[in-house]
């Protein structure tokens, strides 16, 4: 993967112009350091109207081939995959590429033994195991297309997903062990599949030794399987169009999408983002601390470190278990050189005592990475402060299930890095702001800001709303002619760079002024005492709305009217008196969900009075919904 290795800035720059000049020359030269059964005979071909996109047509190949079996010959006993346990008492798991293959083609011949056939749907529900990446690995092995849900949605949002993608198996585990508490996968398994017609088998990995109820002639035990069958499975010749897996993401209203991801491109460019963004050496080793449930596990846990060839790290539990030190712990004992998190994760570390950090050697890390919401000042400081000690490039990375890969962010140790600023496209991005009236705001020497849109096709963007087209066209294509609209503002300064500003789709109209709530988010956030916001619009007789700010103060600040008085004038000061909040409610936590975001859609809700919330269940705190309402000023 080291030919287009970007070395330098002037490289950059180089690669990025020739990417743009001629994408298909560009995006041909990527390809080609695959292993393919077969080259294809065009490499891109489009329509925005339909709208559709094909890439690499009749090129021929298998996602494993590429990701394990081009490894064996010189790296088969390189470590692939290092299990942390969430107990750290428990044994940490080494699986080397050579391993890693084996269990992988044995379980995809368990997947067929069990009638799964090329093209199927097969459902993984499972902890941050191995095993969940040897599924995963093994549908890709077979050509059949896996639906992983995230292992904390309830029964009825496993069961939507299955219905909505006709799953045929699923694989799941007994127990899942997150912080202290065990929680038994296997019966919200159970509850799901009483709605689940389309499943004819769940094959259950016992990751504790309790009992498990196993339902007769549908139920079997991932290591009964695994002792029936051999290691031996020739990888399926797949289209390079052909889908690789559905991965569901939660629209501004109704079901969740189903979106549909593709072999060949998805592959390519997973890759390529992966080797030139962290820029790892041969020894490093790379920690993402997302859950494979999320499109981030996916693209940058599995798919894009295994195809590089580099040592990836799944951990099962939570940064504060058993205390606030537990990812330090890990970086110590691993040796982390890379390490990738969210921003909502450092928040919540940076405001426990600094001793849980400076209790342990962080000195093997060498690169930082930020994804999934912007990145405010405070967090920036602490991230690079006391994690990198000033030394590790941060590489704030802007991309969404959507799009596969990461679209923009800083190459490590290449592109200068500046706080809150995801700042330029990788090569073969074409990002572009779009004025109120849908018109292009040509990036020249000027600052701006608008909506984010990309005005060019890219080898992973998904093909398709799984099972519903028109809702991929309305979605994102019926914005913007020819563009793919993210739903996302942005504002571009003069150099070019990119910082985006949040969801555009939150916008509250007040008195007339639309205002963005990230923005205002931000400013509240700037106060010393605040650790974390939400800003949401509620109706008002004579500004039509007005604003409304849920606040989560440090442990060291009190509520007073004086704080109030202070956080207003913060946001007065950043934005304008206009964009001052009518309400400020101090609350001790925020609804999010799983993958952390604010639940702003809960939050309006309660801001207006209203207490239907429909199910909440599938949130990460559904506790803290009646809370804050009780609590309502
Ligand atoms: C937000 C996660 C600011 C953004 C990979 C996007 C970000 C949504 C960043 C997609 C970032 C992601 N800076 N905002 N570096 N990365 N976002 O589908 O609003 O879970 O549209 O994908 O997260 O979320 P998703």
């Amino acid at each position: 993967m080291n030919k287009l290795r970007i070395s330098s800035f002037s490289d950059y720059k180089k690669q990025y112009k020739e990417s743009i000049e001629n994408p298909e020359k560009f995006w041909d030269s990527v390809a080609e350091q695959f292993v393919w059964k077969k080259r294809w005979d065009k490499t891109l071909e489009f329509d925005f109207s339909k709208p559709e996109f094909k890439w690499f047509q009749g090129g021929k190949l298998n996602m494993t081939e590429n990701v394990l079996d081009r490894h064996l010959v010189k790296n088969g006993n390189k470590t692939a995959i290092i299990w942390e346990p969430n107990n750290p008492l428990e044994e940490t798991r080494i699986i080397t590429y050579k391993q890693l293959h084996a269990k992988v083609c044995q379980f995809a011949n368990v997947l067929k033994r069990n009638g799964v056939q090329k093209g199927d749907r097969v459902c993984i529900y499972m902890p941050m195991i191995p095993e969940l990446a040897i599924a995963m690995l093994a549908c890709a092995r077979i050509g059949a297309v896996h639906s992983i849900v995230f292992a904390g949605f309830s029964s009825s949002a496993i069961a939507s997903r299955i219905n909505d993608a006709q799953c045929k198996l699923i694989v799941t585990a007994n127990e899942v062990y997150r912080g202290d508490k065990p929680i038994n996968l296997k019966s919200i398994v159970d509850e799901a599949l009483k709605d689940c017609p389309s499943i004819q088998t769940c094959i259950v990995y016992r990751r504790a030794i309790e009992p498990t109820m196993m339902v007769g002639g549908r139920d079997r035990f991932w290591i009964d399987e695994m002792s029936k069958v051999d290691a031996d499975c020739p990888a399926t010749e797949m289209d390079a169009e052909d889908p690789l897996f559905i991965l569901y993401t939660s629209g501004s209203t109704g079901k969740p999408k189903g979106m549909v991801h593709t072999t060949g491109g998805y592959l390519v460019q997973t890759a390529y983002s992966f080797d030139n963004i962290f820029q790892m050496s041969k020894d490093d080793i790379y920690w993402c601390t997302a859950d494979i449930g999320w499109i981030t596990g996916h693209s940058y846990i599995i798919y894009g470190p295994l195809a590089c060839g580099a040592t990836t790290v799944m951990f099962e539990g939570i940064p504060s278990y058993p205390d606030f030190g537990r990812f330090w712990e890990i970086v110590e004992k691993l040796k982390i050189t890379h390490f990738y998190t969210a921003p909502t994760a450092i928040r919540s570390l940076a405001k426990e005592s600094l001793e849980f950090v400076e209790k342990y050697d962080l000195s093997s890390l060498k690169v930082l990475g930020s994804v999934g919401e912007p990145i405010n000042q405070e967090a920036w400081h602490w991230y690079n402060d006391y994690i990198g000690k000033g030394n590790c490039p941060i590489v704030d990375t802007w991309w969404q299930t959507e799009t596969g890969a990461i679209m923009i962010s800083p190459l490590a140790g290449i592109t200068s890095t500046r706080p809150t600023f995801a700042t330029l496209p990788l090569p073969g991005i074409q990002p572009v702001l779009m004025d109120g009236n849908g018109k292009e705001i040509e990036n020249g020497s000027e600052k701006a800001e608008g909506r984010l849109a990309i005005k060019f096709p890219w080898p992973s963007m998904a093909r398709t709303v799984y099972g519903d087209h028109q809702r991929y066209k309305d979605t994102y294509f019926s914005t913007f002619e020819n563009a793919y609209f993210t739903g996302d503002g942005a504002y571009r300064d003069a150099m070019g760079y990119y910082r985006i500003t949040g969801r555009v789709d939150d916008v509250v109209i007040v008195s007339g002024h639309n205002l963005g709530t990230a923005p205002i988010e931000n400013a509240i956030n700037e106060h010393e005492a605040v650790v974390e916001s939400a800003v949401v619009g509620f109706p008002h007789d004579i500004k039509g709305n007005a604003l409304y700010a849920y606040v989560i103060l440090y442990d060291s600040y009190q509520p007073s009217e004086d704080l109030v008085k202070q956080i207003k004038d913060e946001v007065s000061k950043s934005i304008g008196a206009i964009a001052k909040p009518d309400k400020i409610q101090f609350v001790k936590g925020l609804p999010k969900t799983r993958s952390g975001k604010i639940m702003r859609r809960i939050l309006r809700k309660i801001a207006a009075g209203e207490s239907d919330f429909g199910d909440i269940s599938t949130l990460l705190n559904p506790e803290i919904v009646r809370v804050i309402q009780e609590e309502k000023v």
